[in-house]
């Protein structure tokens, strides 16, 4: 397998720029969010999944992980195609990937409200505006008390107290944030304290920019 998404998921395997470390942060809050969940099932979706490595690790040996109805979206096949495999592997039929844009709420439909909305990989690659975009059309997506967890690098100008912010005047409560030590990576969760909102179809949230253009590849390349 090739291509810019597949080589940025090998950094997980070789060490590169914390992802590790920042998968145990992401995985660590999605445990916590099922250990809390009330009985009945558990509804999830992940904005830009890459190979969902996140949930399907969190699933791995957790006593409601029959319970968790999941959809996946991401844009590359490889990674979809992977995701799809291992979901198999682990005997999780209800966790399925889907081939889409996950920049616009389409792909969501009979998915949203969901109690768990994953979106990581996400705010390092699109505009301030895209960012705060999608934090304000959050709720259309999430189920009444629904967790959100979501990663932004703290590479100068760190966003993340600004993002923080936009979270709370949105209607979230933060339930932690984890700056991975010696690393720009970091992890943030946020519990909804409002109503949701409904869902809708045809809401642009984001579009990645141009790879020279995100802020994440700009920052890898400015000097020290
Ligand atoms: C930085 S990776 C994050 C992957 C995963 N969420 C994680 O944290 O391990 C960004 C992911 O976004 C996907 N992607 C880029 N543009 C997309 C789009 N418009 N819709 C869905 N996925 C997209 C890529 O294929 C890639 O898997």
């Amino acid at each position: 397998m090739s291509g810019e998404w597949v080589d940025w998921h090998r950094q997980y395997e070789n060490g590169g720029r914390g992802l590790a470390r920042r998968l145990e942060a992401v995985q660590g809050f999605i445990r916590a969010m099922l250990d809390g969940a009330p009985p009945g099932p558990i509804r999830a979706i992940s904005l830009c999944a890459g190979d969902g490595r996140d949930l399907l690790g969190a699933l791995a040996g957790h006593p409601r992980a029959e319970d968790v109805r999941a959809r996946l979206v991401d844009a590359t096949p490889e990674l979809v195609d992977a995701g799809r495999r291992a979901a198999l592997r682990q005997g999780l039929p209800a966790i399925e990937f889907v081939l889409a844009d996950a920049g616009i709420t389409d792909p969501f439909e009979d998915a949203a409200p969901a109690d768990l909305v994953l979106a990581c990989g996400i705010f390092g690659n699109v505009t301030n505006d895209d960012i705060r975009n999608t934090i304000r059309h959050l709720p259309e997506l999430c189920a009444r008390d629904a967790t959100v967890v979501w990663t932004r690098g703290r590479f100068a100008p760190d966003l993340t107290p600004t993002i923080r912010g936009w979270f709370l005047e949105t209607g979230f409560v933060e339930l932690g944030f984890i700056a991975i030590p010696d690393t720009t990576a970091a992890v943030g969760a946020n519990r909804l304290d409002t109503l949701p909102a409904p869902y809708r179809r045809g809401i642009r949230l984001f579009t990645f920019l141009p790879r020279e253009e995100r802020p994440s590849v700009r920052a890898q390349a400015a000097p020290p």
